[in-house]
């Protein structure tokens, strides 16, 4: 690895990782998060890079600008990422992007290339959503695509609500809003990710295009019965919710096998959540996407019709509510070509340009400046899990081909 690349990855390496699972817990606005706020702020820092922290919780480091109030509309090169993390998530995913980013800046400066437009590096907040329920706060407030009234009525599972988690880590809740301004000065934004999954071991390349993200959403399934003693009640007298909620799982399954989509129950909370009692309330969140919108809702539709149809058959009430939802995003293709003229000048054969049904911040600032991806080899394909892997080679070549994207967008 490049020195620089080695040294930030061992200083974050520790930062919210759980010792018993060797996963990170690194949740918005939560203690880890801070530390990891803490560690942009001082790379940025130690390069004289100059600092701002945007009205949504996003960090930002300017190379050539005191900051985006210098920059003219459309003139700046942003990368970037995230550091926040799923519950026990990857060290890989997002962190990879941001200590690239970082590491592409050295490289570049090593190489003697003189930028020639405002460059910015960015760890937008919240991506994963793993507290407050919704992916890419940051980047979705910013572009307006989350309003601010929205966002303060999100809460975490223990009922803090978002603007209290921020005051609570030093940000002020009544900022937060639509960042227009700063988001019109990106002429271009290319955010590097780990791969979530083998393609590129499989084609036997180190480094991928992203061509377009699926559509995909959360939904909230409530299945509401009857409390009552697991011990004493009659089959027949019982209004059990769990039994709907495992029916839905498994037609949840069907659904995404026959249709060849993708819909996972990853989250459930049951009340009162006691062995011997019979629940009263099972809450159960579906995460669904698909390659196209009429397959995804396709998908949604057979689900809530399976649950609906179990739920009357248990005597149990059913609510649900879609939390999210991202459309397909198809990254803008001059700038993806742009991308694969730039690193196919030193490849043999052309950069493979591939699909993902993981979302991203790219996706939610694709639908206001141009935006394009970049995936690392991930051997293991295992993503949202410890598992999650990189090798060496495959991170100093994720960050070359970062620094060519950038010397050949910002430099001539
Ligand atoms: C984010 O990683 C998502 O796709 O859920
Ligand atoms: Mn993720
Ligand atoms: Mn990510």
């Amino acid at each position: 690895m490049t020195s620089s690349f080695h040294e930030m990855w061992e200083e974050l390496r520790p930062l919210g990782r759980d010792s018993s699972s060797g996963g990170y817990r690194r949740f918005a606005w939560t203690g880890a998060d801070t530390d990891c706020r803490a560690w942009f702020r001082a790379q940025a820092e130690a390069r004289g890079l100059a600092y701002e922290l945007d009205r949504n919780g996003n960090q930002w480091a300017w190379l050539g600008v005191t900051g985006h109030q210098d920059v003219a509309p459309g003139e700046a090169v942003v990368t970037g990422s995230h550091l926040d993390s799923v519950p026990d998530g990857g060290a890989f995913d997002g962190p990879l992007g941001v200590v690239s980013s970082f590491a592409a800046l050295d490289e570049l400066r090593g190489r003697g290339a003189e930028p020639t437009r405002p460059l910015a590096i960015v760890n937008f907040g919240d991506e994963e959503g793993a507290r407050f329920g919704l992916a890419c706060v940051g980047s979705r407030l910013s572009a307006g695509a989350l309003t601010a009234e929205a966002a303060h009525r999100l809460r975490d599972g223990d009922g803090v609500t978002l603007p209290q988690a921020m005051e609570r880590a030093g940000h002020d809740p009544e900022a937060i809003g639509p960042d227009p301004e700063r988001l019109a000065t990106i002429g271009a934004f290319v955010e590097l990710h780990v791969e979530q999954g083998r393609a590129l071991d499989l084609s036997g390349d180190p480094v991928g295009i992203a061509s377009a993200i699926w559509p995909h959403g959360r939904w909230r399934f409530d299945f509401r019965g009857e409390a009552n003693h697991a011990g004493t009640t009659r089959l027949e007298d019982r209004r059990d919710p769990m039994l709907s909620y495992a029916a839905t799982v498994l037609a949840a399954r069907e659904q995404a096998r026959l249709t060849g989509a993708l819909a996972t129950f990853g989250k459930v909370s049951v009340e009162p959540n006691g062995v011997n009692a019979i629940p009263s309330l099972v809450r159960g969140w579906l995460d669904a996407r698909a390659a196209g919108q009429d397959t995804l809702d396709t998908v949604i539709t057979g689900i809530e019709r399976a649950a609906a149809e179990r739920a009357a058959r248990d005597g149990v009430d059913l609510d649900v509510v879609r939390e999210s939802f991202t459309p397909v995003v198809e990254f803008q293709h001059a700038l993806r070509d742009e991308l694969g003229a730039l690193l196919g000048k030193k490849s043999e054969r052309p950069v493979p340009v591939l699909g993902t049904g993981a979302g991203h911040d790219a996706g939610i600032l694709s639908a206001i400046v141009p935006t394009a991806m970049l995936f690392v080899r991930n051997p293991t394909g295992v993503s949202h899990s410890p598992a999650e892997a990189a090798a060496e080679d495959d991170c100093v070549a994720g960050v070359t081909a970062l620094a060519d994207v950038l010397e050949g967008l910002a430099c001539r």
